[in-house]
């Protein structure tokens, strides 16, 4: 896939002498759905605000399908839809006047068909005459999303649009963002939750101190860095691990009571029946097994704490 999006040495300072960017060169591919991970404050809504032309760069540039934000802002805003993180909508208006109104704003001529296809889209449609303020609190973030796809766009960011949402609506979140997506609309997300990552990404970018830490396939970022850990209790400590059953991802824990043995835990071969065996041969007694999987979490949090 052609890239649509071409972030290059990006940098943002505000004018109270904050670096919120710092040189973030990122390349966004036209159609997939991506992942901006970050703790708050990292400088997610800086970036796409800064993409969106919102917020002027400090330095570095960006290109929205080939138009340059700067030189050609009108061109590349017309691809983007923006939701924004807030919730801006006039209470009184109706959905359809709403959403038609964004289009209008666009300078695109009306589309009747356009708007129903975005409201049925995100299931809005039955409500088209009601009022904004009648809505549920869930519906009035998809009339957000709806108002941002109002003049078609082809790539569409949203500033975390689950940000304080309960469980439940998150999970909608995440079913209507899929559907977008396969409609064909390339998709930006930022969130600083987790599990939103890994549950709709197909790329997860990670950023901390405005800056772009990694931009990774989330399947393979999961298998690079996805480690399972098996932890053998021994019933006497011992003060080091025999020779005779050393090898590559076995260590003693501090207190020479645990045998600890990481494997990949996609690998066809785990060696864990052979590592149990050898470690009866040694004349070693177990107490305890356990196992645990490292989650996007424990990278993510792993990888934070590297580099701040
Ligand atoms: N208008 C502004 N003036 C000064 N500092 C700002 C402004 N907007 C954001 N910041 C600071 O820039 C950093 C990044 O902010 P932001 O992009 O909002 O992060 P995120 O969206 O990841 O939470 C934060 O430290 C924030 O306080
Ligand atoms: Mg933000």
């Amino acid at each position: 896939m052609p890239d649509i999006v071409v972030v290059d040495d990006l940098s943002k300072t505000y004018p109270n002498g904050h670096s919120a960017l710092a040189g973030v060169s990122l390349a966004i591919r036209e159609g997939e759905i991506l992942a901006l991970l970050g703790p708050n404050g990292a400088g997610k809504s800086t970036l796409i605000s800064t993409i969106c032309g919102i917020v002027t760069a400090t330095s570095g540039t960006v290109t929205v399908g080939g138009h340059d934000t700067r030189t050609a802002f009108r061109a590349a805003r017309s691809l983007i839809g923006l939701v924004p993180q807030e919730l801006t909508i006039e209470p009184f208006e109706t959905v359809r006047a709403t959403v038609e109104f964004s289009r209008g704003l666009f300078g695109k001529p009306p589309a009747p068909a356009v708007v129903e296809r975005v409201l049925r889209d995100l299931s809005l449609w039955d409500r088209r005459d009601s009022q904004i303020r009648t809505l549920s609190g869930g519906m009035k973030r998809r009339v957000m999303i709806a108002k941002a796809l109002a003049h078609e766009p082809r790539i569409l960011f949203l500033d975390e649009p689950t940000a304080g949402v309960d469980v439940e609506l998150r999970r909608d979140m995440w079913a209507v963002v899929r559907r977008l997506a396969d409609t064909g609309v390339t998709i930006i997300l930022t969130t600083h939750y987790i599990e939103e990552a890994e549950a709709i990404a197909e790329r997860v970018g990670v950023i901390a101190k405005g800056r772009i830490l990694l931009v990774e396939d989330k399947d393979q970022l999961m298998q690079k860095l996805g480690q399972k850990e098996l932890r053998v209790e021994l019933q006497t400590a011992v003060p080091a691990l025999p020779a005779e059953i050393a090898r590559e991802g076995l260590s003693l824990s501090e207190d020479g009571g645990t045998v600890i043995y990481v494997y990949d835990r996609r690998g066809e071969r785990t060696g864990i029946t052979r590592l149990l065996s050898d470690l009866a041969a040694a004349g070693l007694t177990l107490r305890d097994i356990s196992t645990r999987q490292s989650s996007l979490e424990d990278i993510f949090v792993d990888l934070v704490k590297e580099n701040t």
